[in-house]
């Protein structure tokens, strides 16, 4: 099922991984999997009524684990030259500083509807749309420069 029918059926939704955000980088992709799973961990956490603390570590390990991907992914583009590094590196950033106001919101309002709702709406669209555009951009040329140095060898 893709991500857009599943956002539709409303507050039963779940982020679903298909094909159509494979970016063809096995790492990258296996991280973006995790991205999401985290997402719906999350979801998960609240829906099944597992208390603030739960859901509040979800969001934790979702932060750190954004962290890590946006930083190895900025290693990736820096070790290959990508002519895109400091404006992708940019929109990391901007989106770090997101998800920091939504980790502030958490904290201060607790999990209700409306916070877990935004939190899972707002990362989740930001990621498939980073995902199936700069993402892609970035691993076509990751994925030439590989093949560049391959047939050198
Ligand atoms: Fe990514
Ligand atoms: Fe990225």
């Amino acid at each position: 099922m893709c991500w857009r029918q599943s956002l539709k059926q409303g507050m039963n939704m779940a982020y679903t991984w298909s094909s159509d955000l494979e970016t063809g980088n096995t790492k990258i992709d296996h991280q973006h999997e995790q991205l999401f799973a985290a997402v719906n961990a999350l979801w998960d956490a609240y829906r099944s009524g597992k208390g603030r603390q739960e859901v509040e570590n979800t969001m934790e390990f979702l932060l750190a684990y954004i962290s890590k991907h946006f930083a190895d992914e900025e290693a990736l583009q820096e070790k290959y030259g990508y002519p895109e590094y400091l404006a992708h590196k940019r929109l990391h950033t901007e989106f770090k500083s997101i998800a920091h106001r939504l980790v502030t919101e958490l904290s201060q309002d607790g999990p209700t509807d409306k916070v877990i709702g935004d939190i899972y709406a707002t990362v989740g669209e930001w990621l498939v749309t980073h995902i199936q555009g700069d993402d892609f951009q970035m691993a076509a040329y990751v994925r030439n420069k590989e093949d560049e140095a391959q047939k050198r060898t």
